[in-house]
């Protein structure tokens, strides 16, 4: 049974697993090599939950690479989705210049969350939630990138900042031309997913794929709920990753 008052992020971690990152620290403060040469050695530092990530984040960007469309990152906040997708597109695709990465969120957290997103098991989530003010650290980070990526003058990714509920509507108004290969669901909360699932679905075409980070995950249960309510009695075949225990998708 999971304690009261656990923490949104990291809840469900061992003590082992919660010192793991401090430990890691003290051992890459201790190596006298420079910054950038410990950045070349990522993978001694970086705990296997975040290299499994990346790895996941592959997985699901292969299933569309040969998929017209741009990239919908549902929730930025500190930008792990956000510049995975773009690294990987320069990475895998440096000539498909029409591969956009669009990354949604209030860069302020949670808004208030609805009912639907609130269970015996997740009392917890409140509005301000998960804040990470990463705007214009996002936004400089691709200004660097775009200067030694192929094709870099022409933009690859954009911000949306502010509650999806206004701006996604307001997108896909101001956008009729954009379609979408990818539609990564990760607000976590039942209000925007909905609404993200009712603007986007239109626009992703057969073979594009519907991602979802928190389905049947009891701390948060608005983002199952605005799946079951979008599709009714639609059975989508959500598949998983044999070795990530997070992420479910659909191919349309
Ligand atoms: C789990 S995080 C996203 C994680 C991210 N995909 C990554 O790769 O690390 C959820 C994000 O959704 C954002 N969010 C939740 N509800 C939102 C809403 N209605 N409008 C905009 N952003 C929202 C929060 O601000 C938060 O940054």
């Amino acid at each position: 049974m999971r304690k009261k008052g656990i923490e949104v992020s990291g809840g469900l971690r061992t003590e082992a697993e919660s010192i793991e990152g401090s430990l890691n620290k003290e051992l890459f403060n201790k190596n006298p090599s420079d910054w950038e040469k410990k950045m070349e050695n990522f993978p001694k530092y970086v705990k296997r939950q975040n290299l499994t990530r990346f790895l996941a984040l592959y997985e699901i960007f292969k299933q569309i690479i040969n998929v017209k469309g741009s990239i919908i990152e549902c929730g930025v906040n500190h930008g792990y989705g956000l510049m995975t997708w773009t690294k990987l597109s320069s990475i895998l695709e440096p000539v498909n210049l029409t591969r956009r990465v669009y990354g949604f969120d209030t860069f302020e957290g949670f808004p208030e969350p609805s009912k639907h997103d609130k269970s015996r098991q997740s009392e917890h989530v409140k509005a301000g939630d998960l804040s990470a003010d990463t705007y214009e650290e996002l936004l400089a980070l691709n200004a660097i990138h775009d200067k030694t990526r192929y094709l870099g003058h022409i933009e690859k990714v954009s911000l949306i900042k502010g509650d999806a509920t206004e701006t996604i509507p307001a997108f896909i108004e101001t956008n009729p031309h954009v379609l979408i290969s990818l539609l990564f669901l990760d607000f976590d909360l039942f209000e925007p997913t909905k609404v993200a699932l009712e603007n986007f679905y239109d626009r992703i075409p057969k073979g594009g794929v519907i991602a979802f980070d928190e389905l049947d995950n009891p701390l948060w249960p608005g983002e199952t709920q605005a799946m079951l309510q979008f599709f009714e009695k639609e059975s989508l075949e959500i598949r998983r990753l044999p070795f990530d225990p997070y992420i479910g998708f659909a191919i349309k």
